[in-house]
């Protein structure tokens, strides 16, 4: 398990955005394993990379990792079907804060089309410094991932 390295992936809508982050992650010390894509390719497809970086982390290889595509929507869904997986779709810092509180999202997902760069910023370093509180939320995070 690659607890120190953050997966990055995303489609052609999320390239820039990826690559812009990826960079943040790089500056603020974390080293990133990017699962692509690794160009701009219009007619690439965002279950693709999002399953690719997913299954990684279900498989116990990588501890979590933050999606992009134009609306976050098709990420997050495509992610959600890898077991394990806790991926949420954030809009606020409150949101990523909440959603490792209670949910223990190891996956933060962003849009890059309903964001900007540095409200991305903010949602991905209020993600990175939330904890997961345990105690009620432990039954219910128990109950998510023994879903079928
Ligand atoms: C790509 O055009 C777009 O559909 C994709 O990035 C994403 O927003 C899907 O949910």
């Amino acid at each position: 398990m690659n607890k120190d390295v953050i997966g990055v992936a995303g489609d052609h809508a999320g390239y820039e955005f990826k690559e812009q982050i990826k960079a943040y992650l790089e500056q603020k010390g974390f080293s990133v394993k990017d699962f692509g894509a690794c160009q701009y390719d219009a007619s690439d497809d965002y279950p693709v990379f999002a399953s690719d970086m997913a299954s990684a982390i279900a498989k116990g290889e990588y501890s979590r990792g933050v999606l992009f595509c134009g609306t976050g929507i098709g990420a997050s869904i495509a992610a959600n079907r890898h077991k394990g997986v806790r991926a949420a779709l954030c809009f606020t810092p409150e949101m990523a804060t909440l959603s490792r509180k209670h949910n223990n999202s190891n996956v933060v997902v962003l849009g890059a089309r309903t964001l900007s760069v540095d409200s991305a910023k903010e949602i991905l370093d209020a993600w990175l410094e939330g904890d997961f509180e345990g105690g009620r939320h432990q039954k219910r995070v128990e109950l998510l991932d023994n879903l079928s």
